[in-house]
C-alpha cells in the first residue's frame, strides 16, 4: 500500500524532509519533490535496483562491522536477486536528489501466526547525515508502513560493540529483549548480538482491538 507524503520536523539540526510515496521521489522532477536539496523518503520499487545496490553496498563497505553479511557476498548477487529483495521486503532509502543516502528494510515473518511481527535490517545513515534525525524519521516511515500493514512489533538484532546503532534504538524506544552469546563470528573474534523490540505505535485510525 503507498503511503501518503508526509513532512517531517527533525529533532536538531535545520533539516526539513519529506516522506514520498513508493515510485515517486528521483524520477519526479526535483523541485516537486524535495525544493530544499536534502533527503526525501521513500521506499523503494522493484524498479529501484540501482539505489538500492549503490546504498547497500555503500553500508557494507564503510561500516563492515555492523552487518551480518558481507560486502563481497552481495557484490555477485545478480540483478535479479536484487530485485527479489525489493519484491519481498519493504525498504525504504532517502535521496539526496538521486543519490540514495540512507537505507532501511523491513522482513515481515512469513507464517500466518507470526506475520504480525517484522524485523528491521539494513540500518544505514550516509555518515554525513548521522546525527541529523534522518535516522528517526527513517525509522518513522518504517513505522508507519507497519501499522498501516497490520505490523504490531518490530524487532532487530545489534552486534554489542555497536554502541552508536543501540543508543539510537533505545531513544527511539526499543528495550533489550535478549542476547545470543558470540552470535557474530568476525575473523576469528565472536561478539554477542542484541535482541530488540518494541511495539509499534497505533494509528489514530486504530480501533484499538489489538491487545
Ligand atoms: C545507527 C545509525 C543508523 C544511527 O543514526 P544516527 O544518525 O547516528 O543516529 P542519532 O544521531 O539519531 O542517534 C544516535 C545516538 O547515539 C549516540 N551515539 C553515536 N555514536 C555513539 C557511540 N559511539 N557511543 C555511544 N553513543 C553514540 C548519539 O550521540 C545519539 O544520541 P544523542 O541523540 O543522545 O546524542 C547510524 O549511526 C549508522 O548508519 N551507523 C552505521 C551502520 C549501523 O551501525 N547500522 C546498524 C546496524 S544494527
Amino acid at each position: 500500500m503507498p503511503l501518503r507524503p508526509l513532512s517531517l520536523g527533525l529533532a536538531r539540526g535545520t533539516h526539513h524532509m519529506k516522506v514520498m510515496p513508493q515510485g515517486t521521489g528521483p524520477s519526479v522532477p526535483h523541485a516537486e519533490t524535495n525544493s530544499s536539496n536534502i533527503p526525501a523518503i521513500r521506499m523503494l520499487s522493484p524498479g529501484d535496483v540501482a539505489a538500492f545496490r549503490a546504498i547497500r553496498l555503500e553500508s557494507l563497505r564503510q561500516d563492515p562491522h555492523a552487518f551480518a553479511s558481507r560486502e563481497e557476498d552481495w557484490l555477485t548477487i545478480s540483478e535479479s536477486d536484487w530485485r527479489q529483495h525489493l519484491v519481498g521486503n519493504t525498504i525504504f532509502a532517502a535521496f539526496e536528489g538521486e543519490t540514495p543516502v540512507a537505507i532501511m528494510g523491513l522482513m515481515r515473518q512469513r507464517a500466518a501466526k507470526m506475520a504480525h511481527r517484522a524485523t528491521i535490517v539494513m540500518v544505514y545513515i550516509r555518515a554525513s547525515w548521522r546525527g541529523s534525525g534522518l535516522a528517526k524519521a527513517m525509522l518513522d516511515a518504517l513505522e508507519s508502513h507497519a501499522a498501516i500493514t497490520n505490523i504490531r512489533q518490530l524487532e532487530l538484532a545489534v552486534r554489542a560493540d555497536n554502541a552508536g546503532a543501540i543508543a539510537f534504538y533505545f531513544k527511539a524506544g526499543f528495550a533489550e529483549i535478549g542476547r545470543i552469546p558470540g552470535g557474530f563470528l568476525e575473523d576469528g573474534q565472536e561478539f554477542d548480538e542484541i535482541l530488540m523490540a518494541r511495539r509499534t505505535r497505533r494509528l489514530p485510525t486504530d480501533n484499538g482491538a489489538t491487545p
